[in-house]
C-alpha cells in the first residue's frame, strides 16, 4: 500500500512534476496571495468606537441561520442571556478556527519542508501559512475582546491536536482531506452569515469577510492537491482512501462544529437541545449534508466514490447530491433532505 509516501527528491515524481496546469494554478494562487491579501490589524479598525464590546449589545444575539439561534429554547430566553450565549458561542467558534489553523500550519510546515527547489507548491503553501497565521491573530483578537475564556475544541481534540500535523508527512492525502474537513464547513457557515442581512457585531463581520476572501484560495489549493495526488496512488491505496475520506470529513466536522462541554454546562443548556442541533432533527441533518456537496463532487472526480464508500457516506449521514461546480448555491434544506 502506498498511502505512506517517500520524501520527494529530484528523482521522485512530486506534485510539482505532475502537470504544468497544476503549477499554473499554484502560480495564480500565489499571485492572489501577493496582491489580494489582508492584514487583520490594518484592515479591521479594532479601535473604532463602533467595534467596542459593550454590555447588552443586541448584535451578539444569535441569528436564525445559527442552529442554536433558531431553536425555540434559545428564543425563549431573556435578552441578556441570549446576548451572553451568543457572544460566548461566536468567541468559541473563533477559538476553534484558530486551533484548527494551528494544526493546519503545523502540517503544512511538515509537508513543505520536503519539497524540492523551484517548487511552485512550496511558494504557494508558504503564502497560505502566512495567511493562516494572520487568521489566528485575528481570531484570538476577537476572543480577547469579548473577554470570554472559551476553550474552543473539546477536551479530546485539544489533547491530540499537537500530534495531528505529524500526519502530513507520511499521509499527505489524508492530511489534506482533514484540511478540507475543517475549511469547508467553516467557510460554509461564514458565507451563510455574510449572505444574510443580519445586524452582526462589526468585529464578527470584519473577521468573516477577510477569512472568506482568503479561504477561497486555500480551499482551491486543497481540492487541486487531492486531484493531483490521489490518482497517483495504486488501486488498493485508493480504495483505502475512499473509506478514510468520509470518516475524516465526518469526525473532524463534528469536532469543529459541536461546541465543547464547557459551553453546554456554562449556560445550563438542556441535553435535548444539544441533541436537536447535532444531529437529531431533520433540519440539522440537512445542514450537516449541506456542508459536503463540494467534497462529494471532489470524491466523484478523483475516483473515491465506489459502492462501499457510498454506503459509508450514507451511514455517516453525509451522503447526498454532489455539487455540479465549486460553491454551487445550495438548494433549500427541505428539498435537500427529501
Ligand atoms: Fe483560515
Ligand atoms: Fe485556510
Amino acid at each position: 500500500m502506498t498511502i505512506i509516501e517517500k520524501p520527494s527528491t529530484s528523482n521522485v515524481p512530486s506534485v510539482t512534476d505532475a502537470g504544468a496546469e497544476y503549477d499554473e494554478l499554484l502560480d495564480r494562487l500565489t499571485d492572489g496571495s501577493i496582491h489580494r491579501s489582508f492584514d487583520p490589524y490594518r484592515d479591521i479598525d479594532w479601535e473604532s468606537p463602533e467595534f467596542a464590546v459593550v454590555e447588552n449589545d443586541r448584535r451578539w444575539i444569535l441569528p436564525h441561520i445559527d442552529p442554536l439561534g433558531a431553536h425555540p429554547w434559545y428564543q425563549a430566553l431573556p435578552e441578556d442571556k441570549q446576548i451572553a450565549i451568543g457572544m460566548y458561542r461566536q468567541a468559541n467558534v473563533a477559538k476553534v478556527g484558530l486551533q484548527f489553523e494551528q494544526i493546519l500550519i503545523g502540517g503544512f510546515m511538515q509537508h513543505i519542508s520536503r519539497l524540492p527547489n523551484r517548487s511552485a507548491e512550496f511558494r504557494y503553501a508558504t503564502h497560505e501559512v502566512i495567511e493562516e497565521c494572520n487568521h489566528t491573530l485575528m481570531f484570538q483578537e476577537l476572543v480577547n475582546r469579548t473577554g470570554t475564556d472559551v476553550r474552543g475544541l473539546g477536551p479530546f481534540m485539544r489533547r491530540i491536536a499537537p500530534l495531528l500535523p505529524i500526519a502530513a508527512r507520511p499521509f499527505p492525502s489524508i492530511f489534506f482531506m482533514g484540511v478540507l474537513a475543517g475549511e469547508e464547513p467553516i467557510d460554509h457557515i461564514q458565507k451563510s452569515y455574510l449572505r444574510s442581512d443580519g445586524d452582526y457585531h462589526p468585529t464578527l463581520e470584519g473577521v468573516m469577510r477577510i477569512h472568506v476572501a482568503e479561504e477561497a484560495r486555500h480551499i482551491s489549493f486543497a481540492h487541486e492537491f487531492l486531484r493531483q495526488r490521489v490518482p497517483q496512488h495504486g488501486p488498493f491505496a485508493r480504495f483505502v482512501l475512499s473509506l478514510v475520506y468520509p470518516i475524516v470529513l465526518r469526525v473532524l466536522c463534528n469536532a469543529i462544529v459541536v461546541p465543547p462541554p464547557e459551553f453546554w454546562s456554562e449556560f445550563d443548556i438542556p441535553r435535548s437541545v444539544k441533541k436537536d442541533l447535532f444531529w437529531r432533527t431533520k433540519e440539522s441533518r440537512a445542514t450537516l449534508r449541506s456542508y459536503f456537496g463540494d467534497l462529494r463532487m471532489l470524491g466523484e472526480d478523483i475516483g473515491l466514490m465506489n459502492p462501499v464508500a457510498k454506503l459509508l457516506w450514507k451511514l455517516l449521514k453525509i451522503d447526498g447530491r454532489a455539487s455540479r461546480f465549486r460553491s454551487e448555491p445550495e438548494r433549500t434544506p427541505a428539498r435537500r433532505a427529501a
